[in-house]
């Protein structure tokens, strides 16, 4: 998704791919194979570049200072870091002052018991590398889940390979995401705070803005980004997630986890911002001018294709239903990733845009779920 807006700046990209099929060797040459804790791969494929950046934080922040060495390298590994380890991030968030679930660092069953006798039941765990899409993270809702059980076995798998970050389990109303991007020179810009909605941890659809948000929450979650962006360091793209939470009447956020790169939560700005996150990443990596992040519509509303429980001949082939949402909805934004079906996996997602955000709503669920292959009319 970067590629267009590379074009349209009259930039080069080439890409250290995963493998030669992934969605972006699809679309960029050339695209050198190597895995993301390759050194020499790495350091090899940065000397080719004038800058380096990313789309998963999973480099190994050592290896992010070799290639340091050679080029550009944008985010820095210093701020990189917090989007890569969700413990070095609750300490660094916690030190800025942000506002954060109780947490604490935990090495034990018993560390966890011990947290919860303070945080209460159910408490959160999470890898605090590695994880994504919800994997690496694991709610426990009792003490005697910790002895024996399915939720005691992914634990001792987990402690087995170090220490682990305990959360308290938020009752938020609902999940938003404040996107900024900064540059090198300290320019930042914000879109507008958006609503998100995870199912099994997997984000399903983002709304532009959230709705019913106040000017006031909007104003603070942004300020908090762009805190956050400040106080790191941060270049190129920032998501921060958060969750909106009510206590005593009086609705308040609190930060979840940090996404240093475009993120799925800005998916909606290719279509419904006059700057997308994609072109507004580049922009910032390479230290130029920011664009303009605001929206084309009053409402904006993306909603991820992801792959079906079970896949049905009729669906096999994503490009045969994508024509009938084309031509049932000629509003309807598709976009494709050229992935491989997996029950689960994020394939594409479409975008719709306008003043009525219930039908803009509407329209965007259809086409995705017609896409997917949940429904057939
Ligand atoms: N402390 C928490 N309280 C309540 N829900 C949580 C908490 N932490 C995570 N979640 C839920 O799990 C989802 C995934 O957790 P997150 O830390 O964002 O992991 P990932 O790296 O997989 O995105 C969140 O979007 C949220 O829905
Ligand atoms: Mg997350």
């Amino acid at each position: 998704m970067m590629q267009p807006a590379a074009v349209a700046l009259g930039l080069r990209l080439r890409v250290l791919a995963e493998g030669p099929d992934v969605s972006a060797a699809q679309v960029i040459t050339p695209a050198p194979v190597g895995a993301a804790s390759d050194a020499e791969a790495l350091v090899a494929f940065a000397r080719e570049c004038d800058a380096v950046t990313f789309d998963h934080e999973h480099v190994p922040t050592g290896l992010l200072a070799a290639m340091a060495e050679v080029t550009s390298v944008q985010p820095g590994a210093e701020a990189l870091v917090h989007a890569q380890d969700k413990i070095v991030m609750r300490e660094k968030l916690t030190a800025l002052g942000v506002p954060c679930p109780r947490w604490a660092r935990v090495a034990s069953p018993e560390d966890v018991e011990g947290f919860a006798a303070g945080a209460g039941w159910p408490v959160v765990v999470k890898t605090p590398r590695g994880g994504y899409d919800g994997k690496g993270v694991l709610v426990v809702d009792s003490a005697a889940d910790l002895r024996s059980g399915p939720a005691a076995d992914v634990l001792a798998e987990w402690f087995a390979r170090g220490e682990l970050l305990a959360e308290e389990r938020v009752p938020f109303t609902r999940e938003l995401a404040a996107l900024v991007a900064r540059s090198p020179s300290g320019q930042a810009a914000a879109w507008p705070v958006v609503e998100t909605v995870q199912r099994n941890s997997i984000c399903h659809e983002v709304t532009a803005p959230a709705p019913n948000l106040s000017d006031d929450l909007a104003a603070e979650a942004t300020d908090i980004a762009l805190r956050i962006a400040g106080g790191l360091g941060v270049t190129g793209v920032l998501a921060v997630e958060m969750f909106e939470v009510e206590r005593d009447g009086v609705v308040d956020v609190v930060v979840n986890e940090l996404a240093m790169r475009p993120h799925n939560s800005g998916h909606w700005s290719i279509d419904g911002a006059v700057t997308s996150q994609f072109e507004q990443h580049l922009r910032a990596v390479l230290d130029l001018p920011l664009g303009s992040p605001e929206p084309r519509a009053p409402w904006t509303v993306m909603v991820n294709v992801l792959g079906p429980a079970s896949i049905e001949a009729r669906h096999a082939d994503l490009y045969r239903s994508y024509l009938h949402v084309m031509a049932h909805d000629p509003g309807v934004k598709v976009h494709l990733y050229g992935k491989e079906q997996r029950p689960g996996r994020k394939l594409g997602h479409v975008t719709v845009y306008g003043s009525d955000l219930e039908q803009v709503r509407e329209r965007a669920r259809h086409a995705a779920a017609f896409i997917a292959g949940e429904i057939d009319e």
